[in-house]
């Protein structure tokens, strides 16, 4: 047993509205209802969907999550939304360093870190998401990258500040491309991040990357695949629990 609770959080990305953040949650609660004793599941929507995600999940387990964050609690800060903030929207969970932001928001080591430090002090769980290019997958540099990601990200946090993290691995070239990384390979890097981090042994680290309900079970039968950040295949209620119900086949046994 690894004593670890499984972990699927949806990554809506900039799809839904807060009508349709209703459709989804009316349909997706009640298919869930098993599901959620055997699994942690979340939705991390854009901002203007989280007030109806709370109201929409009342009285269910389902966790809220948001997609970013900034690290100061409030001022002159144009377009931005604090920890603060999310935490009175009742988020539990936040998604900071994911690779479009990296790529198209200047998102560095240095800013993701000051995001986490942030949400802990605001008692949500970051998620935090590290993963290789295309280019740095074909030139042999994943494990320094990833090495590198988690070094800046996690470096000056203590061990119990560590545990309460999510690392989420996301191989960029996996990403909605349809090709997610094969399970083995996945593992490997995943065992790597839980190793050389130091501190999580007992957090949990996800797959993102084109997770899809014919990939789930093998990637969730991989000894260090704690469940998945899950982008496209969570935009429809009745694919994602298929997803996460192939998945706790084999995390449930284990
Ligand atoms: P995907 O996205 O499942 O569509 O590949 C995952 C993510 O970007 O978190």
């Amino acid at each position: 047993m690894r004593g670890r609770r499984p972990l699927f959080v949806g990554n809506w990305k900039m799809f839904k509205t807060p009508e349709d953040t209703r459709a989804y949650v009316d349909a997706f609660r009640i298919m869930a209802a098993e599901l959620v004793a055997q699994a942690d599941i979340a939705l991390a929507a854009p901002f203007v969907d989280l007030d109806a995600l709370r109201v929409a999940l009342e009285g269910s387990t389902i966790g809220i999550g948001a997609q970013d964050c900034f690290w100061e609690a409030e001022g002159a800060f144009t377009g931005e939304v604090s920890a603060p903030m999310l935490s009175a929207l009742g988020v539990q969970y936040c998604i900071v360093g994911h690779s479009e932001r990296r790529e198209f928001f200047g998102e560095t080591d240095e800013t993701v870190s000051l995001k986490i430090s942030a949400l802990l002090g605001g008692n949500i769980t970051p998620i935090v998401c590290v993963g290789e290019t295309h280019a740095e997958h074909h030139a042999g540099t994943s494990f320094a990258r990833v090495e590198q990601q988690l070094h800046g990200a996690l470096g000056s946090l203590s061990d119990a500040e560590r545990a309460a993290v999510v690392v989420a691995y996301e191989p960029v070239w996996a990403i909605g491309t349809g090709l997610a990384c094969d399970a083995e390979s996945a593992d490997t890097i995943m065992n790597f991040i839980r190793r050389s981090a130091g501190g999580l042994d007992e957090a949990r680290i996800i797959y993102g990357g084109s997770m899809k309900p014919a990939n789930a079970t093998a990637l969730c039968a991989q000894p260090n695949i704690d469940g998945g950040l899950v982008g496209s295949a969570s935009l429809d209620p009745a694919e994602f629990l298929s997803l996460i119900s192939c998945g706790l086949q084999v995390l449930d046994a284990r």
